[in-house]
């Protein structure tokens, strides 16, 4: 019973802030019916691949996973695990909200960049050209967008923007210089735009003068979409806004699979150490109740979460706390069940 959905523990603090997440979805009274699967280092360890056929069995049939970082391990042409994920699923949306929740040099920031996740410079397409005696003497990428998935992004952003009652989507693009690679995708966002223009306000920023409004005054923003690179980079700067990877939740999401992640990776270095916070992850299983249309048990999730955070015994190390991995999770099902 319950909705089947993969869960995958993962390397590095993954199995302590998992086990966390399961305990608090537990007393949240979640509607998923976890299937555990393996993926990354331990894996490759196990079954020699970094992303088992079981693994992505598994995903086909829920269409739902919940994922622990994973680590790539560096050297031996190994390839991302989360670039073969967002491949093998076509995961054509990255959704990465951002709110203050411990105000910092910020304080009420609350947008969502939505960032297309296949295509533009990020398809792979490189090479070098040899010239004299230099096998590298000059680098080339080809950038690829399509129009079908400009569209496809740019609907799947102002779908989300009315979704969530958000009031504009920000595009944002190159289009004085890129001209035919983000041109394309301007003009493709806005004529899309222009279907919503009863519901939604919406304007378009040229991204290096975005990445500089977003410091002076992030307030301006609600949604904002933009092309992989230009997402990729922006996606952790308005992590930045709100404190950190540390906070960030994610979601990789297409036609008929979605995967939910907390943004920063296996953070080896406190692994084992009852240090990890992790806010990130259930911040991104608050997001995967939305997307099964449970808004009410996400929000009190969030809730729940901020009111622990507001705590100075609430806090883990990487926010100046002391409370252990676990013990953030025991404060946070005491306020869930109470
Ligand atoms: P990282 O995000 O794992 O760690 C960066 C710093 O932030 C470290 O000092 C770490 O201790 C701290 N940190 C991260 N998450 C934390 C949490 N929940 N609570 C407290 N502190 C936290 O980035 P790094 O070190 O560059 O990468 C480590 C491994 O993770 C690599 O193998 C990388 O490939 C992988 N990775 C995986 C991702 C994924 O699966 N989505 C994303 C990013 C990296
Ligand atoms: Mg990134």
């Amino acid at each position: 019973h319950g909705i089947p959905a993969t869960l995958i523990p993962g390397d590095g603090i993954g199995p302590e802030i998992v086990d966390v997440a399961v305990r608090v979805f537990d007393a949240l009274g979640s509607p998923f019916a976890w299937e555990t699967q393996q993926a990354g280092l331990n894996a490759l360890e196990k079954s020699g691949d970094l992303l088992p056929a079981e693994t992505l069995d598994s995903i086909r049939r829920t269409g739902l996973a919940l994922k622990g970082p994973l680590t790539t391990p560096v050297g031996g042409g190994f390839r991302s695990v989360n670039v073969r994920l967002r491949e093998a699923f076509q995961l054509y949306a990255n959704v990465r909200p951002a709110r203050t929740i411990i105000p910092g040099r910020y304080d009420k920031i609350d947008l969502v960049l939505v960032r297309e996740n296949l295509e533009g410079l990020y398809v792979g397409h490189e090479h070098y050209v040899p010239i004299g005696g230099d096998p590298h003497a000059v680098a080339m990428a080809t950038g690829i967008n399509t129009r079908a998935g400009s569209r496809r992004i740019a609907r799947f952003a102002f779908d989300y923007a009315v979704r969530n009652q958000r009031r504009k989507v920000t595009i944002v693009h190159k289009a004085n210089v890129l001209k035919a690679l983000t041109g394309m995708f301007l003009e493709t966002a806005k004529e899309v735009g222009l279907d919503y223009a009863d519901r939604l306000e919406y304007d378009d920023r040229i991204v290096d003068a975005c990445a500089m409004q977003l410091v002076l005054n992030p307030w301006q923003f609600d949604v904002i979409v933009s092309t992989n690179l230009f997402g990729d980079i922006l996606s952790d700067q308005i992590a930045g806004l709100v404190g950190g990877l540390g906070m960030a939740p994610g979601a990789n999401i297409g036609e008929d699979a979605a995967i939910f992640e907390a943004v920063h990776g296996s953070a080896p270095d406190i692994a084992g150490k009852g240090l990890a916070n992790p806010s990130a992850l259930l911040l991104a299983g608050a997001l995967m109740l939305d997307h099964v249309g449970k808004p009410a048990q996400a929000q009190k999730l969030r809730d729940a979460i901020d009111a622990v955070l507001a705590t100075d015994s609430g806090r883990t190390a990487d926010l100046g706390g002391g409370a252990s991995t676990s013990k953030f999770g025991d404060l946070l099902i005491e306020r869930l069940r109470g």
